[in-house]
């Protein structure tokens, strides 16, 4: 089978690396791909915002499967025209995709379905906000509805940071994702992902993550996409896996394949284990990144099967999805300067010397000039290691790490620090 791979990050390295270990591919494609992509694949030229032009692409090359990384293309029903020419993707439609592409959409859906999350408003003016502001007690939540790349959420202390926030983004800062906004009550406790495939109907838990969302050590400075992550997240108990499917991911399914718009894809949901159990912060309609990574180290089965029975449908013939029983923990090398402006074009050498130590060394923001490779975008490589524990699997991804030669590269030298500190306890 022919398969092309939309993105170019570390998410669909580590998809392009198990894509290209099932003995059902003939040919993998990938827009616009990576150095470490190139890898297992041919990188092609074309543009996911040009719908006729994916569409073209697969007609020609015979493509059996599509298989969407990030969530732009998803919000923007790239899907939706796949599967109406009959190719099958791996992604929901656009109206599902709102799970990702509109806060205001998801709190809606929790209220009918009966799914815990944080209380809430939706509003759509600075005066109706600051109206619904005082039924909030502080510290409270404001998020620009679309999608603002992470940035969109503020957490405010005080009234006059809340009013400032949202000042912020009835002012067009996040422009059309700011429009609308969502006050959220704030919620407590210990935060992981936890990710399930679904074709409409069938779900089939893939497992869980937790990351590290600040740049520096000990969790401090400004956030970031992900400085690295780490699967299991053992504080996400089976008893409390099963909780999360039965009242936040099954309600989900049902209530969208309900109202006439199935998900089919992966569901990612942002979790707060609170006191009063787990409640959902946000789902995101796409595979994490990092968190892609440590799940794709750990599962050990035919990715091209698993994904192309979600986009057929016929996802309820699969088994359980095989993921090992070790910890998987990567390390994201990002360039200096990120998350602000980071510097292009440090070179990077030695991972092949990572590698032979184990590691995997998937390609987030790399390319080749004049033959060699360089850094060429915020979050750089992303080392990616298992062990038996913890400890073990986080020594072996700074062994890699350290054989990396990237001078103008950076990096977290804690990752993993909760399950570090709960495996001494
Ligand atoms: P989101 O983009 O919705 O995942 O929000 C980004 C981050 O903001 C989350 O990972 C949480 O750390 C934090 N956050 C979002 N909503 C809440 C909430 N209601 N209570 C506490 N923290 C939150
Ligand atoms: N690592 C967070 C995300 O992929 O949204």
């Amino acid at each position: 089978m022919n398969i092309l791979l939309l993105g170019g990050g570390g998410r669909e390295h580590a998809l392009a690396w198990k894509l290209a270990q099932s003995p059902r591919l003939t040919a993998l494609y990938a827009a616009p791909g990576n150095p470490g992509i190139a890898q297992h694949g041919e990188l092609v030229d074309i543009d996911a915002a040009d719908h006729r032009a994916v569409l073209d692409f697969c007609t020609r090359h015979s493509i059996g499967l599509v298989v969407i990384g990030p969530e732009a293309p998803l919000v923007d029903g790239l899907a939706d025209n796949l599967r109406t020419m009959g190719v099958p993707v791996f992604g929901p439609n656009r109206k599902a995709a709102q799970l990702e592409g509109s806060k205001g959409f998801t709190k809606d859906l929790c209220k009918r379905a009966g799914i815990p999350t944080a209380a809430y408003e939706r509003v759509r003016s600075k005066d109706g906000a600051l109206a619904a502001l005082s039924d909030f007690s502080l510290p409270v939540v404001i998020k620009a509805d679309g999608l603002a790349a992470g940035k969109g959420v503020i957490i405010a202390e005080t009234r006059a940071e809340a009013e400032s926030a949202l000042d912020t983004m009835f002012s067009g800062a996040f422009g059309a994702a700011g429009e609308e906004v969502v006050i959220e009550e704030f919620m407590s406790g210990e935060e992981a992902s936890f990710f399930a495939l679904t074709d409409g109907r069938a779900i089939l838990p893939f497992g869980s993550a937790q990351d590290h969302k600040r740049v520096g050590d000990g969790d401090t400075g400004p956030n970031t996409g992900g400085m690295g992550a780490y699967s299991p997240a053992r504080v996400l108990t089976p008893e409390l896996e099963r909780e999360v499917i039965e009242r936040i991911i099954r309600p989900t399914v049902e209530t969208l394949a309900a109202d006439g718009m199935p998900y089919s894809g992966v569901l990612y949901a942002g979790l707060m284990l609170t006191d009063e159990g787990p409640k959902l912060i946000e789902y995101n309609a796409r595979f994490g990144d990092p968190e892609c990574q440590v799940l794709m180290m750990r599962f050990d089965g035919d990715l091209v099967d698993l994904l192309l029975s979600v986009a057929q449908g016929t996802l309820a013939d699969q088994g359980p999805v095989e993921l090992s029983e070790r910890t998987a923990l990567t390390v994201v090398m990002a360039a200096k300067g990120y998350p602000g402006t980071p510097e292009k074009g440090g070179a990077i050498g030695g991972i092949d010397a990572a590698e032979a130590a184990g590691a995997m060394v998937f390609h987030a923001g790399t390319t080749i000039r004049d033959g060699r490779l360089i850094a060429n975008g915020g979050r750089v490589l992303n080392v990616t290691a298992a062990g038996g524990s913890v400890g073990q699997a986080q020594a072996a991804a700074y062994a890699a790490v350290d054989a990396i030669a990237f001078a103008t590269g950076f990096c977290r030298r804690d990752i993993g620090w909760r399950e570090i500190a709960r495996e001494a306890e």
